[in-house]
């Protein structure tokens, strides 16, 4: 029988012993998951090779993927103490992504799963970064409101059940993970900007008044950051023009508090209307501990669950593309061997 044809007939388990591959940028994370619990969390990072072009470099990351992969998914099975026999199902991130990156996964994944003769589960990077809330609360249930903030993406999304959500609204131009890197350029921060914006603002204050977004439309769930990043460029460069000195930790702190005030009211205006009782927050900048602390208080305040991943499950890892990869398994949504790498993919 062919590979896909025996896939197919397989009997789900209700906790599967699942390899997570994750290699969209520039970090190469393989992760054994079983059912909802992490047994291992590995990650190799290229990050320090892109810090003096201040971006991610796609061949660089390429590379790096290639070199690293094999060791990563090495060190994630003997860190769980599980053998290449002893797993279920393999799920990789198929997208979005850069192309030649999320290919050295896809290709990994695919090869292995095909000689080990068990399912390989395409994994939506962004329903995996959603997913990293499953992990956080093993019994968290849909519905809930999820806030989610990333390099790529910014959205409040109702999600209904484990496989549809609504978005409420999303970005109509930078995310915020992209405004906060950019916002770090023009401060002269290293890549990645987001961790250095937040380290400067500790010692700065908020009092460079910065635009509001969509401050006529109250009922909006949408995110404009590209005007908020232009408001910072201009006041850097007005300063600059009449030879004023101007305080980084004030610009990062302003920014900062502009950045995440409007990720916060967003998210409890969407549960008010939507009469959920639960959020989540998920994505890179859902590492940000202003962000965090924000709205904490807030879901205190308005006696709402809160769900908010470690840090090092917010940003990119392979075990929220394992969890991810489980609601998929449930649903037997198996990839043939033919799975391609995808640059961009929606939600
Ligand atoms: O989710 P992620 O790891 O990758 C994707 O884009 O999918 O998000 C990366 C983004 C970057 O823009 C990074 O600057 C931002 O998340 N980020 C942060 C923090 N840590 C990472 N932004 C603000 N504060 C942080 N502590
Ligand atoms: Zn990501």
């Amino acid at each position: 029988m062919k590979y896909y044809e025996k896939i197919k007939q397989l009997n789900i388990k209700e906790n599967p012993i699942i390899l997570g591959i994750e290699s969209s940028c520039d970090e190469t994370c393989a992760s054994v998951i079983c059912g909802r619990e992490i047994i291992s969390n590995e990650i190799m990072s290229s990050a320090s090779e892109h810090v003096k072009f201040g971006g991610v470099v796609p061949e660089i990351a390429s590379r790096a993927h290639t070199e690293a992969i094999s060791k990563v998914c090495e060190l994630a099975l003997q860190k769980a103490e599980k053998k290449l026999s002893e797993i279920d199902a393999i799920a990789v991130t198929y997208g979005a992504g850069l192309l030649g990156a999320l290919l050295v996964g896809v290709s990994y994944a695919k090869a292995l799963a095909f000689s080990l003769n068990i399912p390989i589960i395409p994994v939506n990077h962004i329903r995996g970064h959603i997913a990293a809330a499953y992990l956080q609360d093993k019994e968290l249930q849909p519905p809930y409101i999820c806030l989610l903030a990333s390099g790529g993406h910014t959205a409040v999304l109702n999600v209904k059940d484990y496989y549809n959500y609504d978005v409420l609204g999303q970005t109509v131009d930078d995310a915020a993970g992209e405004a906060f890197d950019k916002v770090a350029r023009i401060l002269k921060l290293e890549y990645p900007g987001g961790p250095n914006i937040e380290k400067l603002a500790k010692n700065g204050a908020n009092n460079i008044v910065l635009p509001k977004m969509f401050s006529n439309d109250k009922k909006t769930y949408n995110f404009s950051y590209s005007g908020l990043k232009t408001a910072v460029i201009n006041y850097c460069h007005n300063m600059d023009e009449k030879g004023q000195e101007y305080n980084k930790a004030d610009v990062a702190y302003s920014f900062q508090k502009s950045a995440t005030d409007v990720l916060i009211e967003r998210t409890m205006r969407a549960v008010k209307e939507c009469s959920v009782k639960t959020v989540a927050v998920c994505g890179g900048v859902a590492a940000n501990g202003f962000l965090r602390d924000g709205i904490l208080k807030e879901c205190i305040k308005n006696n709402i669950k809160l769900i908010l991943p470690e840090r090092k499950f917010c940003t990119d890892n392979a075990s929220m593309i394992a969890m991810e990869g489980l609601l998929q398994y449930k649903i037997k949504n198996f990839a043939d061997i033919s799975l391609n790498a995808k640059a961009s993919i929606t939600l």
